[in-house]
């Protein structure tokens, strides 16, 4: 916010930062800032001044304790994702966000997601049965692209049922193309590159699939609403919102239900995505991991698919998901606006301000992780995690906001990777470098592009 006062803020560079430097490698800016001006800092950029978080008890305080002085209005998320998602739980605040919070929870707790275990594996089967093929042909895969198609089809599947099949490929395309578009877009008029003609292409492509979206997800609710849940299958996510009630007998109105089903998809599935491939990376990058991860499949499923009741038996795969999104975060930034005045360690907090965390660099604190850049799965032993102080670790952010859909995520990345893990070793390509870029989500910048093999008896090599 331009104008905002400049005394009393904490240390960092005198001089107004120029945002395309910042953005051309914001990991690495963050990570400079927090070791030269320490865990609570600021810059300013275009006149504002931007503070920067990197202390677990200093999250907890505006992500948990504190959190009714923190808002996502005016965010950089709420630039980029209100236009797109209108006002569902990711974009809300106050008493709106709250209300939809309460009517959604209980379609997100553990136990009724859990009952989307055969959705998931289905969906994690056939992709197995692609990449055999592609490994029997010798061919390469995008694995982060076929990741992106296989979470999209589970999350639509899980919230919408069959019906989604009625709008065939196009829903596909059309998610497709926002997150392209999205992925350079920062929703400010004034962008750098807005009259570049590809930017141009990709904005009319944009709003073609929103508004294709919008239309299917109105036309989805409505005939829900009409004709009641179908009688041949579970309830999905839907059927679950729509019958769900908060303490005063109202239920969520059809613009909140177009709002939220939006937000679900485009939430719940780029990230999953992100999660599953970083996954993947870093187990071809530790094979002695790889092949511990193996012997428990095998020792746990024996060949056979997973179901949602061995999950407390897959420890090792969970904690190699939990040790990679540490590593990688998906989301790599989360934001807020002081929405009244508050106090940080000692400093006064004007309101408006804009305050940023990064899973990134939080995940990397070298006071909280011993040796932070090595992939170490056993920090996420029970032991080691009641070790560890509140909010080190976020990478479903943290508090009464944490991610609605972890449980959903985390069951989907542990059942898809025994899936394909019992049937396939993922190898990265000689020469084809992995490098993260922190876009909307954190993602491998050229791709993923693996060999796949087929695993003979379970032994990789
Ligand atoms: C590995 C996968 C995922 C990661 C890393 C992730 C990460 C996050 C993070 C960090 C936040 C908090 C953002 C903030 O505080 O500003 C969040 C919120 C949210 N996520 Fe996720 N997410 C994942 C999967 C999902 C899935 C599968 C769904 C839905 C099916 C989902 C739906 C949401 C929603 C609706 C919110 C907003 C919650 C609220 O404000 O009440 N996410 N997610």
């Amino acid at each position: 916010m331009p104008g905002s006062p400049v005394h009393n803020r904490p240390p960092g560079p005198a001089d107004d930062l120029d945002l395309a430097g910042i953005r051309a490698d914001p990991l690495d800016f963050l990570t400079a800032l927090a070791a030269d001006y320490g865990d609570l800092c600021s810059h300013r950029t275009r006149g504002e001044a931007v503070w920067f978080v990197n202390r677990p008890d200093l999250v907890r305080h505006i992500l948990k304790d504190n959190y009714t002085a923190w808002t996502k209005a005016g965010t950089p998320d709420d630039f980029m994702l209100t236009p797109l998602l209108g006002k569902g739980l990711l974009t809300s605040d106050g008493p709106a966000w709250e209300r939809q919070r309460r009517l959604c929870a209980p379609a997100f707790r553990g136990r009724q997601v859990e009952e989307f275990d055969t959705l998931m594996t289905d969906a994690a089967e056939d992709l197995a049965a692609t990449w055999e093929k592609a490994a029997a042909e010798g061919r390469m895969v995008r694995v982060d692209h076929d990741f992106t198609a296989l979470t999209l089809r589970i999350v639509a599947d899980a919230l919408l049922g069959a019906d989604l099949a009625a709008a065939g490929p196009g829903f596909g395309r059309a998610v497709d193309d926002i997150n392209r578009f999205i992925g350079h877009f920062d929703g400010e008029p004034a962008q750098p590159g807005a009259d570049d003609p590809e930017f141009a292409r990709s904005g009319r492509a944009y709003a073609a699939a929103r508004s294709f979206l919008a239309r299917v997800v109105g036309v989805l609710v409505a005939a829900r609403r009409f004709t009641g849940p179908p009688v041949d299958r579970p309830a999905d996510l839907l059927d679950r919102m729509l019958a769900s009630r908060d303490a005063h007998g109202d239920a969520l109105t059809d613009r909140e239900l177009h709002d939220q089903v939006l937000t679900m998809v485009m939430a719940g599935h780029e990230t999953t995505a992100k999660a599953l491939s970083w996954t993947v990376h870093v187990l071809d990058r530790h094979p002695e991991h790889a092949a511990a991860v193996r012997a428990e499949l095998a020792t746990v499923l024996g060949g056979r698919v997973p179901r949602a009741a061995d999950l407390p038996r897959l420890d090792l795969t969970r904690r190699c998901l939990e040790e990679a999104i540490r590593l990688y975060p998906p989301v790599w930034l989360i934001s807020r606006r002081a929405a009244t005045a508050d106090v940080l360690d000692g400093y006064d907090v004007p309101a408006g301000t804009l305050v940023c965390i990064s899973p990134w660099t939080l995940h990397r604190h070298p006071a909280v992780w011993d040796a932070p850049e090595e992939f170490r799965p056993e920090r996420f032993t029970a032991a080691a995690r009641q070790a560890r102080p509140g909010h080190a670790y976020v990478p479903f952010g943290g508090g009464p906001r944490v991610c609605i859909g972890q449980s959903f995520a985390t069951t989907e990345a542990v059942l898809v990777l025994a899936t394909v893990l019992q049937r396939l070793e993922l190898r990265g390509v000689a020469g084809h470098a992995v490098v993260p870029e922190a876009l909307v989500t954190l993602r491998p910048r050229d791709g993923l592009l693996m060999t796949p093999h087929v695993l003979a008896g379970g032994v990789g090599r």
